[in-house]
């Protein structure tokens, strides 16, 4: 945990972005559980959903499910390797205003934070949005949560973001059938209970996923803000 000082200025209620990208809605749905809890504080908060609009991979990923999964998947491979940045599109929220809590909800691929979520907090406009600006981070994924959150708290803070807290999740089952789970719904868009002829765990975020972040969000909230 890290020491807090800071808080709204007093003169209005505090102000929460929810920034995320997220290509199936998990990450959305931990975040919008948090939100939830800021909303019933009085809090005003804005959502920012970051569009994956670069050519080379936003038609694969401008749909669900994925048409070919394995190489739909791969096409990212290479680029989250070299951790290069790409291509997004933002809404204004993250411009129009300044606040007193980011959220970042930062899904894993191929182990660390996605092209999409890496190019924004490369850019510029994540410089104006983070500095001097406290920032938790929510990280949803399979199984590799640590060096997704280390790499979204490492860009962030470049910016001059001041790190707050984190909070992940991660999803059932070795790393073999958690894997078939994923693909399968990702190839399908259906829960199943069998892939490839092997029984297989459930997969995405889970109601108890929710309540636990809504307990973080309260406890972030009172740090922060007071009660
Ligand atoms: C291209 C791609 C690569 C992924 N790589 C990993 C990975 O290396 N480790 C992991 O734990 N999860 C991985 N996942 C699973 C995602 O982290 C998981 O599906 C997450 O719930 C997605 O959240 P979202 O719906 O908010 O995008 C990958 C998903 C995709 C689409």
């Amino acid at each position: 945990m890290t020491d807090i000082t800071g808080d709204a200025d007093g003169e209005r209620s505090p102000r929460v972005l929810l920034l995320y990208y997220s290509y199936t809605g998990q990450s959305q749905k931990v975040l919008e559980a948090a939100g939830d809890v800021f909303q019933q504080r009085g809090y005003e908060v804005h959502h920012a959903q970051i569009e994956f609009t670069d050519q080379r991979y936003a038609e694969r990923f401008s749909r669900f499910p994925m048409r070919r999964v394995w190489p739909d998947m791969l096409s990212v491979l290479p680029a989250q390797k070299r951790g290069e940045t790409g291509q997004i599109c933002t809404p204004d929220t993250v411009r129009d205003n300044d606040y007193d809590l980011i959220c970042i909800g930062s899904p894993t691929w191929w182990e660390t934070v996605s092209l999409p979520m890496r190019s924004f907090l490369k850019s510029d406009e994540a410089a104006k949005l983070l500095r001097d600006r406290h920032f938790a981070v929510f990280v949803v994924c399979r199984q590799y949560w640590q060096e997704n959150l280390m790499a979204v708290r490492e860009l962030a803070e470049q910016q001059g973001g001041r790190y707050v807290d984190e909070i992940h999740f991660t999803y059932p089952g070795d790393s073999v059938r958690s894997l078939l789970s994923l693909t399968s719904y990702l190839g399908s868009g259906e829960y199943r209970e069998k892939y490839l002829g092997v029984r297989i765990p459930s997969t995405n975020v889970q109601r108890e996923h929710l309540g636990e972040t809504r307990k973080f969000a309260g406890a972030l909230a009172d740090r922060l803000f007071g009660k």
